[in-house]
């Protein structure tokens, strides 16, 4: 199957599902998790991911999200980004599925987010769970609009579970869609990961973006190798005439 092919196919396609991750945010210069400059590389996840994390030094998890959330908000969507409006706007049923926390995916434009690890420029409260959107400047620990008690990260840590609403709304999008297109994720933090493999089961066409080779790879019907604003270029623009 060549990008030609699959330009077809997706024209094509009723129901489209895209799973995004980390690779997507690379071009608006937002780090990803493993790769070579990845957070994991310089950060340990345990420390500042994790519940316990979060109970043992509230303030230092809160710092390293404050600092990600100060990159977050000086950074714009890329063209990656407006390459999944620009095909939501051209599709009947379209569900963008992100494991990305940096909410660029809205601020292109996209309107069927699900966000299955949570969105970083929100607070949640631990006490009556109401979510506020963090100010720039923020002080941590932010407190909640509502009841006064201290707020936490909005983000889904390891070992917590997934939003449910957008984690079922995913997949059924994935169990139901002609296309399914996997961009920028290493496939190796379940449940997302299984979603591809859930899409290739139901008779999906799966096409998946990637510099590199994922577990996802065998999956996948075409893999281009290349990164998100190249690949989603090929893959949905059409090449000139000429
Ligand atoms: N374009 C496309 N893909 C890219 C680019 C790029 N410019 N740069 C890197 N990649 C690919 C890498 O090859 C890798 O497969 O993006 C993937 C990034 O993988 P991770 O850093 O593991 O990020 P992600 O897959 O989103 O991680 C999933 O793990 O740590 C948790 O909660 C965190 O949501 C995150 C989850
Ligand atoms: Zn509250």
């Amino acid at each position: 199957m060549t990008p030609r092919d699959a330009r077809e196919r997706i024209r094509n396609a009723e129901h489209i599902a895209v799973l995004t991750g980390a690779g997507v945010s690379a071009a608006s210069g937002i780090a990803t998790f493993r790769g070579e400059d990845g957070l994991w590389r310089t950060y340990r996840a345990q420390d500042l991911a994790t519940p316990r994390a979060y109970a043992r030094d509230s303030l230092l998890v809160w710092e390293w999200y404050a600092m990600r959330f100060h990159k977050v908000m000086n950074a714009e969507p890329n063209p990656a980004h407006d390459l999944l409006v620009g095909l939501e706007a051209r599709t009947a049923d379209f569900t963008l599925v992100t494991q990305n926390v940096d909410g660029l995916h809205e601020r292109a434009g996209s309107r069927n987010v699900q966000e299955l690890h949570g969105n970083l420029t929100k607070s949640r409260c631990e006490r009556c769970g109401n979510l506020d959107a963090l100010p720039q400047g923020f002080s941590v620990p932010p407190h909640c609009s509502l009841c006064g008690s201290r707020a936490r990260p909005n983000v889904v840590w390891f070992g917590e579970t997934l939003p449910a609403a957008p984690f079922q709304r995913a997949v059924d999008a994935f169990e139901h869609a002609d296309v399914a297109l996997i961009v920028g994720t290493s496939a190796v933090v379940e449940p997302a990961a299984s979603l591809g493999r859930l899409a290739a089961q139901n008779g999906a066409y799966v096409v998946e973006v990637n510099p590199e080779e994922t577990p996802l790879s065998p999956f996948a019907h075409l893999s281009i190798c290349e990164d998100a604003v190249t690949g989603l270029t090929r893959l949905l623009e059409e090449p000139p005439a000429y």
